[in-house]
């Protein structure tokens, strides 16, 4: 496996790769879990040849006690992605990524970028964008692998892609999930065994939720219930929990036709932890390419 460092090396490698050749893209911050691993398999399956980033974006971060707290393991990640069978790494430093400091350009999709996630983490998804971007610039991947549990995120990547005319696709793999239903995250690693434990009501009010839509009950009266069930969970700081319409990101308040995505999306703290999840209400497949 090829670790690339700099920019200027990346464009050798890309310039130098076979042709033809379907060549996928798993970006992430590092601190590698099952749930990126099964991004990288699906890469490799659909794919000639996989490159994986790791970046842990500093324009991506609202606050900076997150950034210096989010979790770094470089050589175990390595060999992972080693493993996984990846044909290179970019890991750049954040001059690399980000030579005049603060970036001239700025992206932002509003209203995709300023609701939910957004909201809460304002800029969070302008960091995410400019960051994708400059990386799909350099790699030039015909695919390109997300996870859906960042659901918001694939949204504004997709959205992204269609109006900057970038001729990458976006495929959304589904969650992983631990044995009692809490998503994979980087960020998990930071929960104390208790508030490990506490995390599961997310995955268990959720799945409450797709019950209580495929029994047609009013979507406010299951945003309520699910609301009074996070605020009730013992360890658990409930920041949103609703339903939404899978592309636009707009609550939904009335019952909509099957074939129309909704997604339950929420978002809570667990001490210093903010953990997010989703779980869509309608036919999963119509959410993965
Ligand atoms: O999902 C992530 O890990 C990050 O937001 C991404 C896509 C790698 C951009 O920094």
């Amino acid at each position: 496996m090829k670790i690339i460092q700099t920019v200027s090396a990346l464009r050798r490698w890309r310039a130098e790769r076979p042709s033809p050749e379907e060549l996928g893209f798993v970006p992430t911050m590092g601190a590698l879990h099952a749930g990126h691993l099964s991004l990288l398999k699906a890469a490799q399956a659909q794919s000639d040849a996989v490159i994986a980033s790791i970046f842990v974006n500093p324009t991506q971060f609202d606050r900076p006690d997150d950034l210096a707290a989010y979790p770094r393991e470089e050589a175990r990640d390595l060999e992972l992605l080693e493993a996984a069978g990846c044909q290179a790494v970019f890991m750049p430093h954040a001059s690399e990524m980000y030579p005049s400091g603060a970036s001239r350009v700025h992206i932002s999709l509003p209203p995709l970028t300023g609701v939910w996630e957004g909201a809460s983490r304002p800029g969070h998804f302008d960091g995410v964008a400019l960051i994708v971007n400059k990386l799909l610039m350099l790699v030039q991947p015909h695919h390109l692998y997300m996870g859906q549990k960042d659901f918001q995120q694939t949204v504004v990547i997709r959205a992204m892609l269609e109006e900057l005319f970038i001729p990458t696709e976006l495929r959304v793999r589904p969650t992983l999930r631990e044995a009692d239903g809490l998503a994979m995250s980087s960020r998990n690693v930071r929960l104390s065994p208790a508030q490990r434990a506490q995390a599961a009501c997310l995955y268990a009010t959720l799945s409450q939720m797709h019950k209580q839509w495929q029994e047609a009950i009013p979507p406010g009266q299951i945003v309520s219930w699910a609301a009074a069930q996070l605020q009730g969970a013992p360890g658990c700081q409930p920041d949103y929990v609703q339903l939404v319409h899978g592309r636009t990101l707009e609550p939904v308040t009335v019952p909509l036709p099957p074939e129309e995505p909704v997604v339950a999306l929420v978002a809570a703290f667990f001490g210093p932890v903010r953990l997010i999840d989703c779980l869509p209400m309608t036919d999963q497949t119509m959410f993965f390419a």
